[in-house]
């Protein structure tokens, strides 16, 4: 349970705000490159409530600026990009991709161009995503090189995801629910008669557990019957993502849009079953999730994001924690608000939070699955990891580790 100050405090993003300040020290996917073309070289985009406008500049970059111009608040979006720039269509400023405004035309001191600072930020390209950091500059760490965005073995697909309405702490701390795939994923899908197998997801439950590491915090499950096994290596990825790593490789972000909706990013990898080398295309096929709700504007729950959009949105637009009843199977929870609670005062204290990029020799691919899995940093993994070997515990595990065992009842029978 939280307070109700202590949930503003967790879960505001906009400007100004301390989650808002611990967010904005981060990079984070704002589009696929491929929705900006020759044709449509700009886009609208919202993220941590600032109202933006994204463009190619024609000469290979991105450039990324508050869409209200600083004059009299007109669209940029309707503006004319011009070597590099973007002219506002109202009156013609000029802004160059540093907020730096060159001309105004219908004023002759120019001083008061001198004197205009639009907002600006940077923007990368990486897999096919264009990323953009919101922070102070002076601070900016590297664009992360996650290794399934960088990985040549196999192939990527990119996926966006229809718009959450809800909070980005809502979906952020499903990653840490271990336990919610047995009934919202793996019965309900049996209950509904879906094709898809999901016997990976109905296996009796006995124990699952939670690792901080400087990434964010590595879950442990064990499960009994026909497809027992037991194992570690799925990341809840401080602040906003999830990296999965036993049937899949994926990475999922969780883009904070403003303090009620949520967009999610989501990259697959599938390595080659012999690791061999795949020719990477300039940008990985994007899709679009079809809608999670059915005519009716019902959840259809059909597949789990439908499922999962179901649980999130439906604990209320910004969940109010102060009404909350949480147990053992919630440590996860609780474990991942800690971090998020001290990260947020080492950026208000003035210091660098967690889990940031500074050094290019860290940065050639930060290979996740090296650190749970037996075999070489940046080798590449030939297969997924379904259930596969792990680094033994103790390489993995110290006295942070809380491990649980489930009673024997409706998620462990007899
Ligand atoms: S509102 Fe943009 S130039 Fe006037
Ligand atoms: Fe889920």
């Amino acid at each position: 349970m939280l307070s109700r100050k202590d949930n503003e405090y967790l879960t505001r993003v906009g400007p100004g705000t301390p989650c808002g300040k611990l967010l904005r020290r981060y990079w984070h996917p704002v589009a696929a490159a491929s929705e900006l073309t020759e044709e449509r070289p700009k886009k609208r985009v919202k993220i941590l409530g600032e109202e933006l406008v994204l463009y190619r500049d024609g000469k290979g970059g991105y450039g990324l600026l508050a869409e209200h111009c600083s004059h009299r608040a007109a669209s940029l979006y309707y503006g004319f990009v011009e070597d590099g720039c973007i002219r506002c269509a109202y009156h013609g400023w000029l802004y160059d991709k540093e907020g730096k405004c060159l001309e105004q035309p219908f004023e002759s001191n120019p001083r008061f161009r001198k004197s205009i600072r639009h907002a600006a930020y940077p923007v990368e390209k990486l897999a096919g995503l264009l990323f953009a950091y919101l922070g102070p500059r002076d601070k900016k760490p590297l664009l992360p090189r996650w290794d399934i965005l960088v990985w040549d073995h196999g192939v990527r697909k990119l996926q966006i995801r229809g718009l959450l309405n809800c909070n980005w702490l809502q979906a952020e701390e499903n990653t840490a629910d271990f336990v919610h795939t047995f009934f919202l994923h793996g019965q309900m899908s049996t209950r509904l008669r879906l094709p898809d197998d999901v016997s990976f997801y109905t296996r009796p439950f006995s124990r699952y557990g939670f690792q901080p590491c400087p990434w964010g915090i590595i879950k442990t499950w064990e499960f009994e019957g026909e497809k027992a096994g037991r194992g570690w290596g799925n990341f809840v990825l401080f602040p906003n993502m999830l990296r999965q790593t036993d049937t899949l490789s994926t990475l999922h972000w969780r883009v904070p849009i403003d303090d009620y909706s949520t967009k999610i990013f989501h990259v697959g990898f599938k390595a080659s079953p012999d690791g061999r080398r795949v020719e990477q295309p300039d940008e990985p096929p994007l899709d679009y999730e079809k809608p999670w709700v059915d005519e009716n504007g019902e959840y259809h729950l059909r597949n789990f994001s439908s499922q999962d959009g179901m649980a999130w949105e439906t604990q209320g637009r910004l969940y109010d924690r102060s009404k909350e009843h949480l147990g053992q199977s919630d440590r996860g929870i609780l474990m991942f608000r800690k971090m998020l609670r001290d990260q947020i005062r080492i950026v208000e204290k003035g210091g660098d939070p967690m889990a940031l990029v500074w050094a290019a020799k860290d940065n050639i691919s930060i290979d996740l699955e090296a650190l749970t899995s037996p075999r070489e940093a940046h080798a590449g993994a030939t297969a997924n990891a379904y259930d596969g070997p792990r680094r033994p515990p103790k390489e993995i595990f110290d006295e942070r580790c809380e491990e649980f065992e489930v009673p024997i009842g409706s998620a462990r029978p007899k």
